[in-house]
């Protein structure tokens, strides 16, 4: 009795044994793998890669979506710029991240370069006029080619070129995302550069120097009679393009202009007219952030390109060489660009209270031959010295009985100093010339008045020590 249970018990605990054991194998892997026929096992392997891709570029996608809102909320992104929802998915509910549908320009050592490689005009005849948008690092970027799509009026006219320094791969995915309403070129120099050792902690700025001067190459060498230079770091109004397009025959006819900036450096609520989202400048001072140039000019500088620094050096009189770019009363560009190169003390200062234009302002149906150095110079500077001059006290108090614009005058640096100080306005030099001034004339808008800070009628030019 005794023998037959423990027999019974031994029997149960055997099958048992073999039960688990088949299961067991049965769910290894190896095992069930190599039991399968050729086919069966490729089209497990093809599932398993699928299934990992898919995976991935959610985890992808969730990354950058989790990255931009931390950098929108950080560079206070939306406060008036009309951001258009990120374009991660097409109509379809695709993801394009990863599928490189972008077309890539060859990337050629910049120097010789046969002729013009595209069309650089439209089939009705129209000016090519890309748009060069530098990148880096700032997978932001997005705030700032969303804008550049959502407002380009014309795919063929207004090609973007988004050229990548850095060779950072999360910024590349989401240039890439953008697929073919974009071209990527990348800078394919990322040596280490020499830097003089008290220069160092300037190493960003050498590195931006070299990447202005390959892209600016690579993309003037396709042809093209003008290009627009736009930063990653900058949101453009709903008239930017219509701006350029409104002024390029300026840039084109008149020897004496240099660049369209879409920039006003005392562009803040306050310091413009909100009223007169038309008007325009003509100014000394070079503003970059948003600026168009012509192919000659880019062949006169690219021979000397500097090392770094090449924003100050154009500004200096051997480059400038009395040369004037248009500015806008309000900007049509604006930076959130707090985290960069230079220190976001500037940033927070002056750059981040810059209003960006909301209006659309039909620049090329306008009549802007008044910016024509000949008509300017006979109207604008005879209009400026014939407003009665007040103090800035008189100013600030409201004690001016006369309607109408009125002239600040200054005659020593300490004075522009303190003048603009008081103004809120730009107080700083570059190669002697204020921010803004058009022969030392800087116009800006104060308690509903229009205001021009001149220097003394017998002004001799700038001087390179005001610094
Ligand atoms: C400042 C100027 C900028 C100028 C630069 C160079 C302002 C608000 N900005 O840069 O117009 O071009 O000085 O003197 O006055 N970049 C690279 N490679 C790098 C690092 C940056 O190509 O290694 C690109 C960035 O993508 C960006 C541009 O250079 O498009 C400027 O960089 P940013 O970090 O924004 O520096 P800022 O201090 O604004
Ligand atoms: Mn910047």
């Amino acid at each position: 009795m005794r023998s037959r249970k423990v027999l019974a018990v031994a029997g149960v605990i055997t099958t048992w044994t073999f039960i688990t054991y088949y299961f067991l194998l049965r769910q290894n892997p190896e095992f069930s793998f190599n039991r399968l026929t050729l086919s069966k096992k490729i089209d497990l392997l093809e599932r398993g890669a699928k299934e990992q891709y898919e995976a991935s570029d959610k985890l992808f996608q969730n990354l950058v979506g989790i990255l931009r809102s931390k950098l929108d909320a950080e560079s206070e992104i939306g406060q008036n710029a009309p951001i258009v929802a990120p374009q991660l998915e097409d109509s379809a509910g695709n993801s394009p991240i990863g599928i490189v549908g972008v077309k890539e320009i060859p990337l050629e050592s910049s120097a010789e370069k046969g002729p013009s490689t595209v069309a650089v005009r439209t089939a009705d005849g129209k000016p090519i006029i890309p748009v060069l948008v530098f990148a880096c690092n700032r997978v932001s970027i997005s705030n700032c080619l969303d804008n550049l799509i959502h407002f380009r009026p014309n795919v063929e006219q207004f090609p973007i070129i988004v050229s990548q320094d850095c060779g950072d791969e999360m910024t590349k995915k989401v240039i890439l995302s953008y697929q073919d309403q974009l071209t990527l070129i990348e800078q394919p120099d990322q040596s280490d550069i020499y830097v003089p050792p008290k220069e160092k902690k300037f190493k960003g700025y050498y590195k931006i120097a070299r990447h202005y001067g390959w892209a600016l190459n690579t993309t003037f060498q396709k042809g093209y009679d003008y290009v627009i230079i736009v930063e990653d770091d900058l949101n453009v109004s709903p008239d930017f393009y219509e701006y350029f397009f409104g002024t390029y025959m300026l840039l084109k006819n008149d020897p004496s202009l240099w660049c369209i900036s879409a920039w006003n450096d005392n562009g803040k609520v306050g310091l413009i007219d909100t009223e007169k989202p038309d008007l325009l400048y003509r100014t000394d001072f070079f503003p970059g952030l948003g600026w168009m140039l012509t192919k000659e000019l880019w062949s006169e500088l690219s021979v000397k390109w500097p090392k770094s620094f090449w924003d100050d050096w154009i500004r200096h009189p051997e480059q400038r060489k009395n040369r004037v770019c248009i500015r806008p009363e309000i900007s049509r560009t604006r930076t959130f660009g707090k985290v960069g190169v230079s220190n976001g003390l500037f940033f927070d200062k002056y750059l981040k209270h810059i209003k960006l234009s909301e209006d659309f302002v039909e620049f090329t149906k306008m009549n802007l031959t008044y910016l024509q150095k000949d008509n300017y110079d006979k109207t604008f500077i005879k209009n400026v010295y014939n407003c009665p001059m007040v103090t800035y006290e008189e100013l600030r108090r409201n004690l001016i009985s006369l309607d109408g614009p009125v002239r600040i005058q200054y005659s020593t640096k300490e004075q522009y100093k303190r003048t603009t100080k008081l103004l809120g306005l730009m107080d700083d030099f570059k190669s002697g010339v204020p921010r803004t001034a058009y022969h030392g004339i800087v116009s800006f808008y104060y308690n509903k008045r229009r205001v021009y800070l001149a220097p003394n009628l017998n002004w001799k030019g700038y001087d390179l020590s005001w610094s």
